[in-house]
This record gives C-alpha cells, sequence and structure tokens, in this order.
C-alpha cells in the first residue's frame, strides 16, 4: 500500500522538483492533497506554481489547497532574490488552466487528518499552515503517522541570518509549535541539503530524458543553482527539498540521529534557529530525527529516475 502523505510547499524551484518525484512515484506514495503557503513567494504564486506542477506531471486527480498568505506572527519575507520574480523561473511553463480546490488549506488539513489518522506530512516551506492547524485543535497531533520536514541547520548555520534557515525564520511561531508537538519528526536542515549539490552533468541528465518535466525540471534548476553557487562558493546549488521526498522513498540512502531540537522565537538576533542537541547536553526527550548524511549520487540517480517516468 501506498504512503498517504499531505505536501505543503511553498514553489520554488526545489518545492517544485520535490512536488514532481512525489507525483512520480504513485507506487510508494499517495500524494492526498498539496496545500501551499506564501514562502519564497507570495501565496498568488505558490498556489499557481503547485497547479503548474500537477499539470505538467499529468496528475490533476492531486487537489491543491491554497492557505496561509502570511506568518502566524512575523511579516512575511520572500525570496525572488533566489527563486525569480515566478517562483519557478527557468520552467518556461504556460500558466495552469486547472484551479485551486475549494476551501483553506488549514480547514482542510483539519478536516483530512481526522478523517483519515495515519497520514504522514511533508512539509517544504514555512511551518504557517501546520502550526494555525495545531494552534486551533492541538489533539490532531495524535492523528498525525509524522512530519518529514526540510528546515534548519546546525553545524552548517543558517542561510537567511547567520543562524536561521529560510524556512524556520520566515515563521518561528509556527515552527515552534510543531515541534513541541509530540508528532513524531524528521527534519533535513541545510547540513544534508547542501550535499545534495546540482552539476552540470545533473541537469544534463534530466534533460537528456527528452520529456517535458525533464526540460523543465533541467531550466529551473540552471536558474536556481547560481545564487547558491555565487553565495557559497560552491559547483552547484542546493537541491533542498526534494530531500524529503527522497528519504520516503528510499530512507537507506540518509543517516542522522535523534535529538531534541527546541526553536529561538524572542532573540532578534538569532530568530529562528534550529537548536539541536547533538551530543545531548540536555537529556532532553529527543522529539526529531535530525539527518546529516545522504547518499548524493543515489539521490539524483533517483530523481532522474522517477521524472524521466512523468510525460
Ligand atoms: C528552503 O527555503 C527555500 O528557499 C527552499 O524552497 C527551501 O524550502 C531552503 O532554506
Ligand atoms: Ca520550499
Amino acid at each position: 500500500m501506498p504512503t498517504p502523505i499531505i505536501i505543503d510547499t511553498d514553489p520554488g524551484q526545489d518545492d517544485a522538483v520535490a512536488l514532481l518525484l512525489a507525483l512520480a512515484s504513485p507506487a510508494e506514495l499517495e500524494v492526498v492533497a498539496i496545500t501551499t503557503v506564501a514562502g519564497n513567494v507570495p501565496l498568488e504564486l505558490t498556489t499557481r506554481n503547485s497547479l503548474m506542477m500537477v499539470e505538467l506531471a499529468g496528475r490533476t486527480d492531486v487537489p491543491v489547497y491554497a492557505g496561509c498568505d502570511q506568518p502566524m506572527v512575523r511579516p512575511l519575507v520572500t525570496a525572488e532574490f533566489v527563486h525569480g520574480k515566478s517562483g519557478i523561473d527557468g520552467s518556461n511553463l504556460p500558466n495552469p488552466t486547472t484551479q485551486p480546490a475549494d476551501g483553506h488549506a488549514v480547514d482542510y488539513l483539519l478536516q483530512a487528518i481526522r478523517q483519515r489518522p495515519g497520514m504522514t506530512l511533508c512539509t517544504l516551506g514555512p511551518l504557517t499552515n501546520v502550526g494555525t492547524a495545531l494552534q486551533r485543535e492541538p489533539g490532531i497531533a495524535e492523528d498525525i503517522e509524522k512530519i518529514v520536514l526540510m528546515g534548519g541547520g546546525f553545524f552548517e548555520g543558517g542561510n537567511t541570518t547567520p543562524a536561521a534557515e529560510f524556512n524556520i525564520y520566515e515563521d518561528p511561531q509556527a515552527a515552534d509549535l510543531v515541534f513541541r508537538s509530540g508528532i513524531p519528526l524528521v527534519m533535513m536542515p541545510l547540513d544534508v541539503t547542501h550535499q545534495a549539490l546540482t552539476s552540470d552533468a545533473r541537469i544534463q541528465a534530466f534533460r537528456d530524458l527528452g520529456n517535458a518535466a525533464g526540460a523543465a525540471t533541467a531550466g529551473m534548476l540552471e536558474f536556481y543553482e547560481r545564487y547558491d553557487m555565487e553565495r557559497y562558493g560552491t559547483l552547484g546549488g542546493p537541491l533542498h527539498d526534494p530531500t524529503v521526498i527522497a528519504y520516503l522513498l528510499e530512507p537507506e540512502m540518509f543517516g542522522g540521529r535523534h535529538c531534541s531540537v527546541e526553536i529561538e522565537t524572542t532573540s532578534e538576533l538569532t530568530m529562528g534557529m534550529t537548536v539541536v542537541d547533538w551530543w545531548d547536553l540536555t537529556e532532553a526527550d529527543p522529539n526529531c530525527l535530525v539527518v546529516n548524511q545522504i547518499d548524493d549520487q543515489g539521490f539524483y540517480t533517483l530523481l532522474t529516475d522517477r521524472i524521466g517516468r512523468l510525460p
């Protein structure tokens, strides 16, 4: 039986590739719905971009629900300087012809989680939708199998401030609710995603697939990689969000440690920092599997194989 998942996302080229990977893997993953949140670009665009991926994958059977258009407390900070004006610059795709599903993503999440206990949430953006759902009905925590999330960084530091990674920095109050919820968590921080770098050969492999999804992936990654290559002086850009989906497909490609993780929500200097007790200094109960190892070539091989199965 495929694992039922809901993907909460703010596409973003790397989110878009994560959506394609999940939608290309129906034998393992049942994508029950996609919920969108403001993050890399405003909500209207993250919703539009999700619809475009569903159409590109030929999977318009998967509903897309639009969610929160700003973080729970702090102002929205977008990242067009990384992702371009549309969020998925480089994809060269037409506007979607389909519409989002009726209703707000938070209402949908509450109802869907209650109705079908045991689903896994995959969060690829700020945690606003899930945090808001938990604030409204804390009891849903018991009905969620686990959350696999892209966010945070510890030895690697931050990518938005010296201390904080974008998804957690964007909505630390929501992240705090998630990390305190008691839901089993798996975290893909910058420590692992900065090992999953694009390269000319890896991008060419997507283009060589000869299908529309491969061409869009290659175009998006060519646009997207330039910011991080310049910032970090690396030969490629980190493909953050697809690690979440790859973990569900092939967990043996990853390694990590169960730790206690807390979120900084008060200090402006370190706002949104993921404080990982890697060395068990607090002896607090672990609330999260913190992933820090990846078979990066295996990851790109999986991605290329699955995107090759799409139209
Ligand atoms: C995260 O922030 C966004 O730029 C990416 O989509 C990813 O989810 C990386 O910090
Ligand atoms: Ca994202």
